[in-house]
């Protein structure tokens, strides 16, 4: 998407330790208006697709999901992340481990908000190696929805998130794929 990636190249921030810092209009003060943006593509994207609620994990996928419900008219659902002494039989969870924070968590959702009947987009801010999205697509399984889909804002093309999840098949969508990103230059190369 020309718009995501005139953005990122405007105001990215290439930090050592393959980060990319997006606080200005993703993660931190957020652009509603490129969201909107955003919202819109990914509808064309899964247009298809019977798709009748969204599933992201705070923090920072909610605000895109919200907006991008709105081109859905569908609800959001976020994952929460917690501590797995809070965790009953009232929820579906599942373990992510982080290598940006460099931890491992429970990640969980009410099992009144998923059910059989759901057909889920996917929905989430970066996707590096992958672990939040699987984390989610496992709490889809268990409820027995089905996974139509995943999109993302900036995918980091050279982990191995995006590869592994084309390669079983997903739907995945994601609006800027960085292919490089030097942090001496501050040079950030897209792939098409
Ligand atoms: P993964 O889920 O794809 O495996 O990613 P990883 O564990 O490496 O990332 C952990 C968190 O950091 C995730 O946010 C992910 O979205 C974010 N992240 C990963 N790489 C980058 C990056 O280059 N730039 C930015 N801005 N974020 C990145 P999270 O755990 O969902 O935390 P939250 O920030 O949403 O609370
Ligand atoms: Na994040
Ligand atoms: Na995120």
């Amino acid at each position: 998407m020309e718009l995501l990636e005139e953005r990122i190249r405007k105001d990215g921030i290439v930090k050592e330790g393959n980060v990319l810092k997006v606080d200005n209009f993703l993660n931190h003060q957020m652009d509603i208006e490129l969201f909107d943006e955003m919202g819109k593509e990914f509808k064309r994207l899964f247009a298809d697709k019977p798709i009748n609620k969204i599933l992201t994990i705070e923090a920072s996928g909610i605000g895109i999901a919200c907006v991008v419900a709105r081109h859905f008219h569908v609800p959001v659902v976020f994952a929460k992340k917690t501590q797995s002494i809070n965790i009953d039989g009232e929820v579906y969870s599942s373990k992510v481990e982080s290598f940006t924070h460099k931890r491992v968590y429970d990640v969980i959702v009410s099992k009144k908000y998923l059910s059989p009947d759901d057909h889920v987009l996917i929905i989430d801010d970066f996707l590096a190696n992958g672990c939040a999205v699987n984390g989610l697509i496992e709490i889809i399984e268990k409820s027995g929805a089905t996974v139509e889909g995943i999109g993302i804002a900036v995918e980091k093309g050279w982990q191995i998130g995006g590869k592994t999840l084309r390669d079983q098949g997903y739907q995945l969508e994601s609006l800027a794929i960085v292919e490089s990103m030097d942090p001496a230059t501050g040079e950030i190369v897209f792939r098409h």
